[in-house]
This record gives structure tokens, C-alpha cells and sequence, in this order.
């Protein structure tokens, strides 16, 4: 390991939750994601030897990563992030003497966009090097690139809300919509053991969907009407028109096959400790659910969720 330098630049990305519409946004209807600023990936750069060319490093899993190197495969999300940049506002040169160092809290497979995350972050510090800051629609579209190769037909939504960092009403390939948040809405994020690859409960439902296109089709029109009238709540500051939104989502999204009995459970205890609202979060079968509270159930949800097998409560206020 080198010696510690001060870095040459820094890029900080937050992490995402679904509110609504998860997996029917596959299909057209709408959804809901907010940004998630209570957890984050940071990327750093730092000058490398002469000669020894680009590295990412992650000190915290003790692993690195060079171009052109076998250990992964072809390439991984990560130097793809890195070889994009490089492309766009460097053509030709990828070899630089750069080491980006890494480290995110944001748990990977939970739902919470941590491959958009770790490429955001890298994105930004590698731009803001070299003189270049991504903002916008340019560094999107180069987070959407790589999320191509992490999950094949991603919808965008993890994407576009982690690089905007702003609550996002999206509809894929037609439009998104940054929306505001007319009350404060009090979140609780609420992590289980176990996950599911994103791709694979994707690739479930639609198989699902090609054996039973009628009544799929009317289970993914409800959500969208449910992320519909979300927005609207949302918006407008009716918070407590959430809560059973919520209830309703998770009930279509059980009949879709993407919930499971801990993230039952769980929606059920948050709702007999109070909460006004509970779904999962995200791909399902694990990973995340969310619920919706009060700030005087906060504790008394909180507590009742880890006696029931949470292995991690966070606590967000969306619109403060
Ligand atoms: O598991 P996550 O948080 O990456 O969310 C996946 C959301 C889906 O709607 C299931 C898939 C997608 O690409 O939008």
C-alpha cells in the first residue's frame, strides 16, 4: 500500500429507496424512489507511481481492481465506470496514474442502490480530476451504462434518482419528474438477513407475466394508479393518505411473488407497532422493507422490528 497523500478529488454518492411501483415500473406504470442521504459511497483519487498506471482499490474488502485485468472477467462496474469517464473527456489515454480509493456504507443487494452508488461516486471524483464535474444527464447516462451490465434491462430509476439525488416520479423511457415533498414524511429503512439478486426476481415476474399477461397487466395497472395518487399525496403533504397505499402495494406485490414470509412478518409487526404504512423496498425476497411512521413511534416500530428478525433499522426524514 502507498503511503497517505491528500486527494487530488473526491465524489460522494447517496443511496436510494423505492417508495412505490417497484417491478411494474418494469412495465410502463409509474414509480416512486427517493434519494437516501443516511447511507453513502465515497471515492477518492489519489496520485499513483509513474508508470503504474489506474487502480481501484477497496480497502475495506481488501480488494483492487486495474484495467485490463483477468482476476474479473472481462471488465467489472467499477473500471467501467472509470473507463467511461476517461472516454468522454480524455479519449484515447485510459491509462493514467491514478489510484481511486473506495468505501461505501451502503449495503450491497439490499435495495438500496449500491452499484449506482459506487459508479456515481467514481464518476464524480474521476470527472471533478479532471476538471470536468459530471452533473446532470452526462453523468447519468454513464451510471445507467454500467447499471446495463449489472442488472441487463434495468428500468433507470436506481440511476437517475442517485445521480439527481432528488425525490423522482419515473416512468421508464417516457419521462421522470422530480417532485417535492410538501411535509415532512418520517421513513423507517429495514434491512433482513437474507436477499435475492434484483435480476432474478425480475426475470420471475416476467415469466409470470407471459403465463398470465390479463391478470398481471391489472395487478401492475393498480400499482400504477397507486403510485399515482402517491405523488399527488406526496405533493399535496397528506402523509397519512400513505400509509394505507402502502399496505396496498405490498398486498400486489405479494400476489406478484416478490415478497416473502420475513418481509410479511416484518410489514406486519411495523403495522401492529404503529406504523401507518409498510411494504418491501426494492427486487424483494429480502433485502428491505420500509415503514411509515410517526416521529413518537419511531423507538416503539424500531424496537418491534428488530425483536422480529431486522438486522438494521435506519431512520429517514424525507422533505426537511
Ligand atoms: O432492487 P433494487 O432496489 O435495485 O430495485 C429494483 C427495482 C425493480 O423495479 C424491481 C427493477 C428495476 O429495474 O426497476
Amino acid at each position: 500500500m502507498s503511503e497517505i497523500q491528500a486527494p487530488l478529488a473526491t465524489g460522494v454518492a447517496c443511496g436510494k429507496v423505492i417508495l412505490f411501483g417497484e417491478h411494474a415500473v418494469v412495465y410502463g406504470q409509474p414509480a416512486i424512489a427517493v434519494p437516501l442521504n443516511a447511507v453513502q459511497s465515497r471515492a477518492t483519487v489519489t496520485r499513483n507511481e509513474p508508470g503504474q498506471g489506474f487502480r481501484i482499490v477497496l480497502p475495506e474488502i481488501e480488494r483492487e481492481f486495474h484495467f485490463l485485468s483477468h482476476d474479473e472477467g472481462p471488465e467489472n462496474g467499477l473500471i467501467h465506470t472509470a473507463r467511461l469517464v476517461f472516454e468522454k473527456f480524455t479519449p484515447g489515454i485510459i491509462e493514467h496514474d491514478l489510484i481511486v480509493s473506495l468505501s461505501s456504507d451502503i449495503p450491497q443487494k439490499s435495495g438500496f442502490g449500491s452499484g449506482a452508488a459506487v459508479s456515481t461516486a467514481i464518476a464524480r471524483a474521476l470527472s471533478s480530476y479532471l476538471g470536468h464535474p459530471l452533473v446532470g444527464e452526462d453523468l447519468n447516462s454513464i451510471v445507467y451504462d454500467v447499471e446495463k451490465m449489472h442488472h441487463g434491462t434495468p428500468s433507470g430509476i436506481d440511476n437517475t434518482v442517485i445521480a439527481y439525488e432528488r425525490p423522482l416520479y419515473f416512468v421508464k423511457d417516457q419521462s421522470r419528474e422530480f417532485i417535492s415533498i410538501g411535509a415532512p414524511i418520517h421513513l423507517l429503512v429495514v434491512g433482513v438477513e437474507h436477499s435475492t439478486p434484483t435480476k432474478v426476481t425480475v426475470s420471475d415476474v416476467r415469466f409470470l407475466n407471459e403465463r398470465h399477461p390479463r391478470r398481471m397487466r391489472r395487478i401492475f395497472n393498480r400499482i400504477g394508479r397507486i403510485a399515482r395518487e402517491a405523488r399527488v399525496a406526496i405533493e399535496d403533504g397528506n402523509v397519512e393518505i400513505l400509509g394505507p397505499l402502502m399496505v396496498d402495494n405490498q398486498r400486489l406485490l405479494k400476489k406478484m411473488t416478490v415478497s416473502d414470509e420475513v418481509l410479511d412478518k416484518l410489514c406486519l409487526t411495523a403495522l401492529k407497532a404503529g406504523a401507518m404504512g409498510a411494504k418491501l423496498s426494492g427486487g424483494g425476497r429480502g433485502g428491505n422493507i420500509i415503514a411509515l411512521v410517526n416521529p413518537d413511534k419511531i423507538e416503539g416500530v424500531s424496537q418491534a422490528l428488530l425483536e422480529n428478525g431486522a438486522i438494521r433499522v435506519l431512520h429517514t426524514t424525507l422533505g426537511l
